[in-house]
């Protein structure tokens, strides 16, 4: 079966694959924001985007790179990096739908539980995609890349990016693309700032949420009232600020240190606070030693196609036992979840004076 993309002669190869990014685009039907736009046309070997939740910065690296795995090679490579395999499998999965919808004929292996993704490319070689978790450099070691996507780069120790994954890149020439919301001034602002000076290899990116036109504003600035200003101005404004994080009432923000992937025989808790109206939706999954070990959140909108992603990360982590707040709005939604039931308990918050509503679920 065809896609319409021309297999290209080897003289052609450089140009067409640079011309055929957003003919690709097309073919996939994603149409990029104009914020996304400029990311994709640029040519520099690092880009870094450090922009508000939700402006599209998975989406955009998702697209990426499918795009530079269908660039005609004899064997492209190239790494999706994040703080935990759960977040690196977002844009990885991300990866896989679009391929998978799209371009099926072109995939040669899907090899789901090594994070693995193995396609045919425009010059008749092929290329692999790997998800990567940076809580384990051993895995970090290795092969020369030719493009890594680093997703909430700026949550990554700064000897990641210097010690394993910037060494990745020489052999092949290749490039990187840092993707983060801002959160203080570290490796990543380092980066960030490099691209907004006279380096040429490097260009970076600043946006807010806002600039993402296709969400909707009346939520955002319901945000902003929710919010405390410095959180705003972090994780929306996307501005660089150092300790936002602690005045974050929601664990992932308050969260420091390292993010880590389940270990077996290892009993985890969770909690799960369900959105109200504007709000989101925030799991953070616990050890016994009272470490946040993961943390997913989305918006209410979402809540359909997510609650498999809650429902997977409690059995990714061992089955953890799972809090959720069920009170005021937060109840409707608890009673719509789907048939087989989350395992869990419900408890009532402290607002509601004291009468804990106990009820053990599978
Ligand atoms: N160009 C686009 N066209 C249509 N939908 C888009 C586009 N870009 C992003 N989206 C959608 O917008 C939502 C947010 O996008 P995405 O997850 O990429 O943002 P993000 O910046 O990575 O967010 P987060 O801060 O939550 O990680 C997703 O539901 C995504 O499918
Ligand atoms: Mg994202």
């Amino acid at each position: 079966m065809s896609d319409s993309l021309p297999e290209v002669t080897p003289k052609a190869k450089r140009k067409v694959a640079r011309l055929d990014k957003e003919a690709l685009f097309r073919l996939l039907q994603y149409e990029p924001t104009p914020g996304q736009l400029e990311v994709h046309r640029s040519r520099a070997q690092r880009r870094v985007l450090a922009c508000g939740v939700r402006w599209g910065k998975s989406t955009l690296a998702a697209h990426e790179a499918v795009a530079a795995a269908l660039a005609p090679a004899d064997r492209g490579i190239g790494w999706v990096v994040a703080p935990t395999y759960d977040l690196a499998r977002r844009v990885f999965d991300a990866i896989v739908a679009v391929v998978t919808k799209h371009l099926a004929h072109r995939i040669v292996a899907l090899r789901e539980h090594e994070h693995r993704l193995i396609v045919r490319n425009m010059g008749g070689g092929v290329s692999e995609i790997r998800a990567k978790s940076a809580d384990s450099p051993v895995s970090l070691l290795g092969e020369g890349l030719d493009f890594v996507i680093v997703d909430e780069a700026s949550r990554l120790k700064a000897e990641i990016w210097s010690s394993y994954i910037s060494q990745r890149l020489i052999d092949k020439k290749g490039w990187a693309l840092l993707i983060s919301t801002p959160r203080g001034k570290s490796w990543f602002y380092e980066m960030w700032k490099r691209g907004m000076g006279g380096d040429r290899d490097y260009q970076s990116w600043n946006a807010p949420t806002w600039s993402n036109p296709l969400l909707d504003a009346s939520v955002i600035e319901a945000e902003r009232a929710r919010l405390p200003d410095r959180v705003f101005l972090q994780e929306y404004a996307a501005q660089f600020i150092e300790n936002a994080g602690s005045v974050f009432r929601y664990v992932r923000d308050a969260a420091t240190g390292t993010l880590q992937d389940p270990i077996v025989g290892t009993r985890y808790f969770a909690g799960l606070d369900l959105a109200k109206t504007e709000d989101y939706t925030v799991l953070a999954v616990l050890n016994r030693q009272h470490e946040v070990v993961f943390v997913d959140r989305f918006h209410r909108l979402d809540w359909g196609v997510q609650i498999e992603r809650v429902r997977a990360a409690l059995g990714r982590y061992n089955n953890a036992t799972v809090l959720v707040d069920s009170t005021g709005k937060g109840e409707p939604v608890y009673e719509a979840l789907p048939p087989e039931p989350l395992p869990g308990t419900e408890y009532a918050d402290d607002t509601d004076d004291g009468k804990s509503d106990e009820r053990k679920s599978a």
